[in-house]
C-alpha cells in the first residue's frame, strides 16, 4: 500500500478532491499536519507542466556570458532552445551555420538544451515550438531599457508568452559579442571571454581577413576600395 492508505481520513484535507489538479496547496490551520505528496503524484500522473523556453539572440559569436545564461536557464526550464536569429540585414562575422555549430558544441553537456535557428518574429517562433517563455539576459542597468521595451512589445504581440530575465555571473557583466569582435579584430586577447573553440574560430576568421586585407594593400588598393568585411563592418 502507498501513502494514500496511511493518510488521515477525517477531517478531510481541504480541497482533497481537487488536489490532483493543482500543484501546490496551502495547509489550513484546521487540517491535521499532512504534507500532500503532490510532487511524486504529479510527476507520475503527468500533472506537472513541462516548461519550454527559448533563448533568442544573434550569438555572433557566442560568449561565456551566453554560456553562463544557458546553464542557468537549463536549471530552471525543463527544455531550453537556443534560437539564433537569421537576420539578412546584418553583416555578421559568422554565418548562422557556424554559430549553430559553435553553440551545439558549447551546449552538448546539457541534456535539455538544443540549438535552432529562426527568422521573423521571436514570438511566432516561440509559438511554433510551443515554448511558454523567452529567456533574456540582463547584464547591467543599461540593458534594461531595451530589454523592457522588447519584452513589453513581445507581450503585446503574444500575451501568453512570458519573458524571463536572468543575470549572468558578475564577471561577464561587461561582456558582449560586439566587444569580443572588436577586441579580436584589433589584436587583443579574447581568452576567458569566449569558450576555447570559439576563440579558435574567431582567430581563424580574423587571420583570413588580415591576409585578405594585406593582399589588397600590396595590390595597391586603399582600404576603402577593398571588399573586406572587417573594414566596413559596423562593430
Ligand atoms: O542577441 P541580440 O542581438 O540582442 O538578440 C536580439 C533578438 C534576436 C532577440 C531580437 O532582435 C529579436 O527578437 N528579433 C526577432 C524579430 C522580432 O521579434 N522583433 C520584435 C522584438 S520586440
Amino acid at each position: 500500500m502507498g501513502r494514500r492508505a496511511s493518510r488521515p481520513s477525517s477531517p478531510k484535507w481541504p480541497g482533497e478532491d481537487a488536489r490532483r489538479s493543482i500543484a501546490l496547496q496551502l495547509p489550513s490551520p484546521l487540517a491535521p499536519a499532512y504534507n500532500p505528496p503532490f510532487v511524486d503524484l504529479a510527476l507520475t500522473e503527468g500533472l506537472v507542466k513541462r516548461i519550454k523556453a527559448i533563448y533568442p539572440g544573434s550569438f555572433d559569436p557566442p560568449t561565456n556570458g551566453h554560456l553562463d545564461l544557458i546553464e542557468r536557464g537549463s536549471k530552471i526550464f525543463d527544455e531550453l532552445v537556443v534560437a539564433i536569429l537569421r537576420n539578412p540585414e546584418k553583416d555578421p562575422l559568422f554565418s548562422v551555420a557556424d554559430r549553430r555549430k559553435m553553440l551545439e558544441a558549447m551546449t552538448s553537456v546539457f541534456d535539455n538544451v538544443s540549438v535552432d535557428t529562426f527568422d521573423g518574429l521571436t514570438v511566432d517562433y516561440a509559438l511554433r515550438v510551443e515554448a511558454r517563455a523567452i529567456l533574456r539576459g540582463i547584464r547591467a542597468i543599461s540593458d534594461y531599457e531595451y530589454e523592457l521595451q522588447m519584452a513589453l512589445m513581445n507581450r503585446k504581440l503574444q500575451p501568453g508568452l512570458e519573458t524571463v530575465f536572468m543575470m549572468p555571473a558578475e564577471k561577464y557583466s561587461y561582456l558582449s559579442s560586439r566587444l569580443v569582435r572588436e577586441v579580436a579584430q584589433l589584436g587583443g586577447s579574447i581568452e576567458c571571454l569566449v569558450p576555447d573553440l570559439v576563440e579558435q574560430k574567431v582567430r581563424e576568421k580574423i587571420d583570413v581577413a588580415h591576409k585578405f586585407a594585406n593582399r589588397e594593400q600590396s595590390a595597391g588598393k586603399t582600404p576603402s576600395e577593398g571588399k573586406s568585411k572587417f573594414r566596413k563592418k559596423k562593430l
